[in-house]
């Protein structure tokens, strides 16, 4: 029997594609390091048995029908997974799998970086020292928040909302959250479930870190950065489109809120007019998992999703249901 082909569609971090070939798939690896335009993503997972997939591809009907009728498996290389038609891949029995858990540390990481990089204005001090303008220490030098003490409110208590949580007991913050559903894992670290509205207009520092889906969309929009704190800070690790960005450029421009930290953009990697020149922001390039042991551990468990699935097993971290209903 030929060995099941499996189209890798980015140059990856180590262990890269290592784990495939010693699984035995011929692996069509297109090796560069640069998103994948339609048309040649289409061209290269054409007959394909499975896909190791970022989310910079978009997986949806017209990828689904030039990968044709024999593809087993799209593992992303995301926790997040609104790069793919879910529902297109189910009906079409396509296992979807995503990387959970491997990066949840990192990007809790992250979101407290960019916490106290918005908090402690760092972006702005670290341009200062290179301007070659400082003149040494001053009693108003670039003042920022105490974070120490102050309210955290956290939008979607999944595993990474829980994780930023428990950084926030090391800073002695009151932690309020919204989620769908209660988290006893954020009641066991006092953490309090409130309302959305209740999230945003009582927290010092508003936390995005829930999935983007049609009921997250624009859930910062300008009514809802209308009633925070003109001394909130707004951090989003979670996806750009969670964020009315052009309204927050506005509420950063008026002092509507005091700085924002952001990893992910609305129309990423394109920031919308006038965000980068807000001083009061620390914009990062979508660093999240960016850490050399999460996205070694990432590519491990895509390949290790896609050989299971390839050889009959169920998958280790999957999206969709593919058991039939009876
Ligand atoms: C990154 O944004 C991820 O979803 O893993």
């Amino acid at each position: 029997m030929p060995a099941p082909i499996v189209a890798v569609t980015r140059s990856l971090p180590a262990p890269g594609v290592a784990p495939l070939l010693a699984a035995g798939f011929e692996v069509r690896h297109r090796d560069v390091d640069g998103p994948c335009p339609p048309d040649e993503l289409h061209e290269l997972v054409r007959g394909v048995d499975g896909v190791f997939a970022l989310l910079s591809e978009r997986i949806d009907e017209a990828f689904l029908d030039a990968a044709g009728p024999q593809l087993r498996v799209v593992a992303n290389m995301a926790v997040g997974f609104d790069n793919v038609d879910v529902a297109a891949c189910t009906a079409r029995g396509v296992q979807v799998t995503n990387t959970p858990d491997v990066l949840t540390d990192a990007t809790a990481d992250l979101a407290w970086a960019l916490i106290l990089g918005a908090a402690r204005r760092i972006p702005e001090a670290d341009r200062l020292v290179r301007s070659g303008t400082w003149q040494g220490w001053r009693p108003m030098d670039l003042l920022g928040l105490t974070v120490a003490g102050k309210t955290l409110g956290i939008l979607g208590m999944g595993k990474i909302g829980s994780a930023i949580a428990r950084r926030a007991t090391g800073f002695g913050m009151r932690i309020r959250y919204h989620n769908r559903t209660p988290s006893p894992e954020a009641a066991a670290l006092g953490a309090e479930l409130v309302d959305r509205a209740t999230l945003f207009a009582t927290s010092d520092v508003v936390v995005l870190a829930a999935p983007a889906t049609p009921e997250t969309h624009h859930v910062v929009d300008a009514a809802a950065l209308a009633t925070m704190r003109r001394s909130a800070i707004l951090v989003n690790v979670a996806r750009g489109t969670l964020v009315e960005e052009s309204a927050l450029v506005e509420a950063l421009r008026a002092g509507t809120i005091t700085a924002a930290g952001l990893d992910v953009y609305e129309f990423e990697p394109r920031l919308v007019d006038g965000l980068t020149a807000c001083e009061n922001t620390v914009l990062l390039p979508h660093l999240g998992s960016s850490t050399i042991e999460a996205r070694a551990a990432m590519v491990e468990l895509a390949c290790g999703n896609i050989t299971a699935v390839l050889g009959g097993r169920a998958p280790l971290t999957p999206v969709n249901d593919l058991t039939p209903r009876g």
